[in-house]
């Protein structure tokens, strides 16, 4: 082959992918809401009170059909997270039985065993949701969205919740709920929230759109509970480097010197 064929042939397919990509970010019309975060950006972090509020809609709800198995029950009081105290893990893990292949039988979970697997069949596992979604792509699958808001997976979460538009319709025995955010429009999950689904102890709002955010920020947690390390570690590298940066800039300057001041005589 010519290079100049070559060029073409590149060229095409080039072009084929980004038409099929973009035909596959327009094929759905879902509309994924910007929730304000407060971990989003360079220096966020998460809101203690928030993880707790969303642990308990996660435990009191979502638990009754979904798992989170990649969650260790103990790092519900690990720093940076929901950081309940030691007494509270403990007596918390007693809200699940897990199967104990010793025993043969089912137990009392203790702090160290995970959350238990899902248990309705078809609700996915949650642990890592928030981070397998994106609620933010485009234009034109270029991700500039994503560049400029984030990947979004807590805002799709959110939006989730919050975007049943109440129409239902059955097919071939299964119950579909209309939802704008859900890529298809049309889930088989009801609507798990309505508002003023849980009393808080602190007496925080419940209406659907703050439990909406609180279960999602948890959720995010459980998919990325190390978040607050990276972004100290980050911030640490970029102060490294910056200083790296003038000493090297200085040592260049000392460096030259003699030779700069030899060309100037
Ligand atoms: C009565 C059972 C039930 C409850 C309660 C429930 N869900 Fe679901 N959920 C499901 C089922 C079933 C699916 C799969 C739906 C589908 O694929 O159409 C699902 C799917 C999901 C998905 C995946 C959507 C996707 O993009 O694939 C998320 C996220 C989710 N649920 C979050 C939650 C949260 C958060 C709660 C608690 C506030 C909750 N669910 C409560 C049954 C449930």
């Amino acid at each position: 082959m010519n290079i100049i064929k070559k060029l073409t042939a590149s060229a095409l397919v080039v072009l084929g992918l980004s038409t099929s990509g973009a035909l596959a970010a327009g094929a759905y019309d879902t509309h994924i809401e910007d929730f304000d975060f407060s971990f989003e950006g360079p220096f966020g972090s998460y809101d203690v009170n928030q993880l707790q509020r969303g642990l308990q809609i996660y435990t009191e709800i979502c638990s009754a059909c979904h798992g989170l198995k990649f969650v260790p029950i103990r790092t519900l009081g690990d720093e940076g997270g929901p950081g309940l105290p030691e007494d509270q893990v403990i007596q918390y893990a007693k809200n699940f039985e897990v199967f104990d292949p010793e025993l043969d039988d089912f137990r009392e979970a203790v702090p160290t065993d995970h959350f238990p697997e899902s248990a309705l069949e078809n609700a996915p596992d949650l642990s890592l949701m928030t981070k397998k979604r994106a609620g933010f792509h485009g234009p034109y699958g270029l991700g500039i969205n994503q560049f400029l808001k984030g990947m979004g997976g807590p805002e799709y979460m959110a939006s989730l919740l919050t975007g049943y538009t109440g129409e239902e319709k059955e097919q071939a025995g299964v119950v579909f709920y209309e939802n704008t955010a859900f890529p298809g429009g049309w889930i088989a999950m009801a609507p798990p929230l309505y508002g003023d689904d849980v009393e808080f102890a602190d007496g925080h709002d419940t209406d659907l759109h703050n439990l909406a955010a609180d279960v999602s920020a948890f959720l995010m947690w459980t998919a990325e509970p190390k978040m607050m390390a990276r972004k100290q570690a980050g911030f640490a590298g970029v102060i490294f480097l910056t200083l790296l940066a003038v000493l090297l800039y200085l040592t260049n300057k000392r460096i030259w010197a003699p030779i700069k001041r030899k060309d100037e005589a």
